[in-house]
């Protein structure tokens, strides 16, 4: 398997991508202290808002309104890491009943349009919606430890898996020249890098599709995503998810 620059010599932002994944394997891995993991608080906000504008650029960040909406919802599922005494990344996620969605979901309607009012403590997928590093400190497995914390959570609430969409920042550049799912593909195949994709990988998620349309704003990959799922080997779907609050039955005297 060769890197894109063979598959694709010359084309339209092959060069780009080649080189920052040169940078990436190159950069030395950045020296940060360790990393802890814990739910968001009102004044991480600023920091998480910071953090989306750099990494996703061209897409909104969370509004205040949309961020508290979430930390009503769904509190555990709100994380930040922290390196340095610093937010250094940040993940949203929520529950939903899949079921409602699998067929024909959207960013707008999985996520009740960002307030994340499709959360629902009867469902059994942990949805994560969004994770973003601190782009000096990528490399250092910051993300890793994110993604641990949400498959603790999932297996905590006796969830049978987590599913999220992921970005293919890389398309736009070879939209003429493949579908997504050929893109998508390429990425797992090695062919192309795409770091949004490569990362659910790399943690033991699994390829579903691609969901077109899912996020039409999302210009840099054509308002595509690609669907993953991690599925919780600990899922015992014979108890209720453990979000749930079940009437205990009274002891007999
Ligand atoms: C994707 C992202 C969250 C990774 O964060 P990170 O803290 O640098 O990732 P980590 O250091 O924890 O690396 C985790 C794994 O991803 C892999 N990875 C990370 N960046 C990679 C890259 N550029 N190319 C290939 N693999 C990469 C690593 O191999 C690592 O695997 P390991 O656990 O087996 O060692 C970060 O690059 C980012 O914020 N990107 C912009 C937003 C985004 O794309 N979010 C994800 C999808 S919506």
């Amino acid at each position: 398997m060769g890197s894109i620059i063979e598959v694709f010599p010359g084309k339209r932002g092959a060069g780009r991508r080649s080189r920052v994944a040169s940078a990436w394997r190159g950069a030395p891995v950045p020296a940060i202290g360790a990393v802890r993991v814990r739910g968001a608080k009102l004044e991480d906000y600023a920091a998480i808002r910071a953090l989306q504008r750099v990494s996703n650029p061209g897409l909104p960040e969370w509004t205040l309104k949309q961020f508290e909406s979430h930390r009503n919802a769904f509190p555990e599922g709100q994380l930040v890491a922290i390196a340095d005494g610093e937010v250094a990344g940040a993940a949203s996620s929520l529950v939903l009943r899949w079921d409602d969605y699998a067929l024909d979901n959207t960013w707008k309607s999985v996520t009740g349009d960002g307030f994340f009012t499709t959360h629902d403590t009867a469902g059994r997928t942990l949805y994560g919606t969004d994770v973003v590093v601190d782009v000096s400190r990528r490399g250092a497995g910051i993300a890793r430890a994110i993604y641990q914390a949400q498959r603790k959570l999932c297996r905590k609430l006796n969830l049978r898996r987590i599913i999220s969409a992921a970005r293919l920042p890389g398309y736009h550049a070879v939209s003429g020249e493949m579908t997504p799912e050929m893109y998508a593909q390429r990425v797992i195949w090695g062919d192309i890098e795409d770091t949004s994709l490569r990362f659910p990988m790399s943690q033991g998620f699994q390829f579903c599709g691609i969901i077109r349309g899912y996020l039409p704003e999302d210009r840099e990959s054509a308002g595509n995503a690609a669907l993953v799922v991690w599925l919780n080997p600990l899922y015992s779907p014979t108890e209720p998810p453990a979000n749930v609050v079940t009437e205990r039955p009274r002891k007999c005297a």
